[in-house]
């Protein structure tokens, strides 16, 4: 499933844990099609610029109309594309297209445009997202009178129903136009809150597992040369400073306790190492200040420490009965 993350470093405790060291390759980008959802602002903007810097094609889908239109100018103004005048003339460097991931109608638009322009797409991400901090659904002062009104459900419909809508119609689109052995990928955004308890955002939290639990319901399936081919990841940054970031009270006692805070950039350099990197499938990358560690393989190479001996292998047996009759 998962493969090189390098290189192995020894902690305090003798476990070995993966450090991912990105390798942005002009080789791997140049004259890619890729696709981002969510590339308006923050790590999805930076990420636009990486890929454009080096040679690739960007559809940005995002809500936000404005900053969109802004960030697509820049790319095809800063890495202009020079056509053959013999041959018809490329495509821009980038384009811009509204688009409403909880639509699900909106992201198929942006898709069939996409391909319409650029006659295949290689890579797609989906870096969208939504973190409401006020009214949480579980506040301990709600009273009988408060839930009779229902909450916000913009966290789960952003983060989670977005990223499959984009998964669906990707896992479609990615198998068009392709040669044989070309590495075409889907990397989703997920959050340390994927992983790890984080307090007063319940339901972004669920929304970030359920991104997790997306990406590891479909590696095996995805990848398989058989079936569709694609290889499918996701990054889980920390702390990172955007137009999405913590509240200052937090980023204060943060940078007090001498915590990595992550840029924009870090975040989006090791986006592209993953999308250049056609080993990697079934991977997360926890992005901490500029550094980023592979956490699936742990988790799978260590069960029998975390869960005991007998009932990792009884849990293995059945998830091997599972795949072979689910699958046949
Ligand atoms: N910034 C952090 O500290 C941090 C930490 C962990 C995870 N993340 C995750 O990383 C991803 C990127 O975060 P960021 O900090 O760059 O966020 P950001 O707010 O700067 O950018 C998110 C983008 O998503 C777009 N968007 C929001 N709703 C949309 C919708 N309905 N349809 C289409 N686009 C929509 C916004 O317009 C914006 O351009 C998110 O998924 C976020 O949850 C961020």
């Amino acid at each position: 499933m998962i493969a090189k993350t390098e290189p192995d470093v020894q902690t305090n405790s003798g476990v070995p844990v993966a450090q991912f060291l990105p390798e942005v390759l002009k080789d791997s980008l140049d004259e890619k099609i890729i696709l981002i959802v969510g590339g308006a602002n923050g790590i999805g903007a930076s990420l636009v610029e990486i890929c454009c810097e080096n040679g690739a094609y960007v559809a940005i889908g995002d809500i936000d109309g404005a900053r969109g239109e802004q960030v697509a100018r820049k790319c095809i103004q800063q890495w202009p594309v020079y056509s053959d005048p013999a041959l018809p003339p490329k495509p821009p460097r980038a384009v811009f297209q509204r688009t409403d991931v909880t639509d699900y109608q909106s992201v198929l638009d942006l898709f069939e445009n996409t391909f319409k322009k650029y006659k295949r797409i290689d890579h797609v991400v989906v870096t969208a997202g939504s973190t409401e901090t006020e009214a949480p659904w579980f506040d301990h002062a709600l009273n009988l009178s408060d839930i009779r009104k229902a909450p916000s459900r913009k966290d789960i419909d952003v983060n989670l129903i977005g990223t499959l809508y984009v998964t669906r119609i990707a896992s479609v689109f990615l198998r068009h136009n392709r040669g044989p052995g070309v590495d075409r990928s889907i990397l989703l955004f997920s959050c340390a809150a994927g992983f790890k308890e984080t307090p007063g955002v319940s339901v972004y939290q669920a929304a970030k597992h359920g991104v997790q639990g997306l990406m590891r319901s479909l590696r095996n399936n995805f990848s398989s040369p058989y079936k569709h081919s694609i290889r499918i990841n996701t990054i889980c940054p920390w702390m990172t400073q955007t137009g999405n970031s913590f509240p200052k009270k937090i980023e204060d006692r943060w940078a007090k306790e001498g915590l990595p805070i992550s840029t924009a950039q870090d975040v989006a350099r090791v986006s592209a190492g993953v999308m250049c990197d056609d080993s990697l499938n079934g991977a997360s990358m926890f992005v901490a200040g500029t550094r980023a560690w592979e956490i699936e393989g742990n988790i799978d190479r260590l069960e029998s420490q975390w869960l005991g001996e007998e009932p990792a292998q009884t849990l293995a047996q059945g998830q091997k009965v599972l795949q072979e009759t689910l699958a046949a």
